[in-house]
């Protein structure tokens, strides 16, 4: 039988997604990579199997469906694949009023964010356990300490994956496997959220990190077994601030901001 063991990344053709694959395949970590069927993964996997002499396997599923979830655990119980490390980073985001969303899209970015999380944890746990020590690291968003208007659906999935992380961590421990989730603030993952960082707040544009810096900082925190990582000083002042804030000034600064956007909405 095999000892090599795997980290299994979602979401991972693309954006932070990408970002953690190199950064572990740099840490000479043998990878599983999953997204969407595309030509972007399998070229991933060829260029980090070429570049950091690990193995690397692209695995093509829909994980905003249930089946998507159960058949990509088929697949890495088949294969006889032992992973260590889970990392739940796909995930869809929106920055939208609730009314200009359908159920449509909001059924899909549930189903990813919240559901496939919670079905390849509790799925990919016995396998996690089999090890002395394992890691799961779920990719939440600093939106999630916050009520942020044209968040409402997509900040809820994170303040999920907050929760189900911090009680799994302690549930898990006695059982070797670590849980940490990361919550960053904007990154310049792809070109409309690049697009929302950079139109954005002050705030928003001078905290936007690229995704290869978090991603360091991520796996980082992961394997010294960090309970909650946010990445970069300004999101950890943010989040700061919002302690010290009065409820009342917060309310009076989003009121404002939601009046700014309605206006340039109509221009
Ligand atoms: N960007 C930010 O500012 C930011 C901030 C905080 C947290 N986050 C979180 O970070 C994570 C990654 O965000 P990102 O900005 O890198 O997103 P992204 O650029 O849109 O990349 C998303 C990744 O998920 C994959 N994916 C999408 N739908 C999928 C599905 N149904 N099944 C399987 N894979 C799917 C995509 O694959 P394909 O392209 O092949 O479809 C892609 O690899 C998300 O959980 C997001 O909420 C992002």
């Amino acid at each position: 039988m095999t000892t090599e063991t795997y980290t299994l990344i979602t979401g991972a053709s693309s954006g932070f997604g990408k970002s953690l694959a190199l950064e572990c395949a740099s840490r000479k970590m043998n990878l599983i990579l999953v997204a969407l069927p595309g030509p972007e993964l399998k070229e991933l996997a060829d260029s980090i199997r070429m570049r950091y002499g690990v193995k690397a396997m692209a695995v093509e599923k829909d994980l905003s469906t249930e089946e998507g979830c159960y058949s990509l655990h088929s697949e890495v119980i088949k294969q006889n694949l032992r992973v260590n490390i889970l990392i739940n980073n796909a995930g869809v985001g929106s920055t939208f009023y609730f009314y200009e969303g359908g159920a449509d899209f909001f059924e899909k970015q549930v189903k990813l964010n919240v559901l496939a999380t919670t079905l390849l944890t509790r799925l990919f746990l016995p396998l996690l356990e089999h090890h002395h020590q394992s890691y799961i690291l779920n990719v939440s968003s600093l939106s999630c300490f916050f009520h942020l208007p044209r968040k409402s659906v997509y900040g809820s999935t994170k303040t999920y994956i907050y929760y189900l992380s911090r009680t799994l961590k302690k549930e898990l421990r006695p059982h070797g496997v670590s849980v940490s989730v990361i919550c960053p603030g904007g990154m310049n993952t792809n070109a409309v959220v690049t697009q929302v960082n950079q139109s954005g707040t002050w705030f928003a544009r001078h905290s936007a990190m690229e995704p290869d810096v978090v991603a360091a900082i991520a796996i980082s925190g992961m394997l010294s077994k960090k309970e909650v990582i946010i990445p970069g000083k300004l999101n950890k002042l943010y989040k700061m601030l919002d302690y010290v804030v009065p409820s009342s000034v917060k309310d009076m600064v989003q009121q404002y901001q939601m009046k700014k956007l309605k206006r340039s909405d109509v221009l």
